[in-house]
């Protein structure tokens, strides 16, 4: 049993994404991991993307068939065009087409604004925004020449990228991650654009602080988890787990009419906390 109706006593037990293929990018661990566990409990095929940590993605994909899923995980570094092809080809092999991307895998390298290497500032656009390119051009591809499938969704595909709450936050110390966060915003806006027409609904999610590897010192001691909460309203840091919830729901027909929008998912990070007692 899985949903309660608002409505009535009634039980239901719907499975939003029964029968879907969804690609979730860097899902060995952190977010990814988490949306990977979501899509999965709500009956989609999950492919388990991973660059370097076969171990974590093996581990997901045991844990979703462990639940009674269906996963695969498929090795390829997102931001290189040759294994992005590989990794969709792999894709097509095992599960015949694709449903749902979840353009996910992203890291930072943190370094001062005038100590920040060309190599920091390269590896972080490259993954982030290029591989947010890449993956999503492929998927439009297959969503285009597929079409809507009758019975399966009303939209031919649909292409969740992973965003920040950077991408309207500048960050200090991290020009790079909130420049590939900004960028992302508006490839996101532009492919909703140009991609309506054949029915792929686009959106982003804008995690706030989530506990994940990433941002491990922003919360593993007492003392920064004080701070870090002063940034966030409600009071709570996230967990993958919340964000998994909002990327089920944004790639279910339930939200069939969005399109082309920014999902905040941070606890109200973006609202200015300073502001609740200055200005
Ligand atoms: C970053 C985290 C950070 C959070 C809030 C995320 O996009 O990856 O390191 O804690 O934004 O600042």
């Amino acid at each position: 049993m899985r949903r309660k109706s608002l409505i009535s006593t009634e039980v239901f037990d719907v499975k939003r994404l029964l029968d879907q293929v969804a690609l979730v990018t860097g899902a060995s661990s952190g977010i990814g991991s988490g949306v990977a566990l979501c899509l999965a409990q709500e009956g989609a095929k999950v492919i388990v993307n991973y660059a370097s940590s076969q171990k974590g993605a093996d581990a997901v994909v045991a844990e979703i068939k462990e639940q009674g899923g269906d996963a695969i995980s498929i090795q390829a570094d997102i931001s290189q065009e040759d294994q992005v092809l590989n990794l969709f080809a792999k894709t097509y092999e095992a599960y015949g087409t694709i449903d749902i991307l979840i353009n996910n895998a992203g890291l930072q390298k943190d370094q001062p604004f005038t100590e920040m290497t060309l190599e920091a500032w390269n590896k972080v656009i490259d993954v982030n925004l290029t591989g947010q390119f890449l993956c999503a051009r492929e998927a439009a591809k297959e969503f285009i020449k597929r079409g809507v499938v009758p019975g399966r969704s009303c939209s031919a595909g649909k292409i969740i990228c992973m965003s920040s709450v950077h991408e309207v936050i500048p960050w200090a110390g991290h020009c790079n991650y909130a420049a590939s966060k900004g960028g992302v915003m508006l490839l996101m806006k532009s492919m909703a654009q140009e991609l309506a027409p054949h029915k792929i609904r686009v959106n982003s999610i804008g995690p706030g602080a989530i506990k994940t590897p990433i941002n491990k010192e922003a919360w593993d001691t007492p003392a920064a988890e004080e701070s870090l909460l002063s940034l966030i309203p409600y009071n709570r840091v996230g967990e993958s787990n919340d964000i998994g919830k909002a990327a089920v729901w944004l790639a279910s027909d339930e939200s069939e009419y969005v399109h082309g929008v920014t999902l905040f998912v941070d606890g109200g990070m973006t609202l200015y906390p300073g502001f609740a007692t200055g200005g």
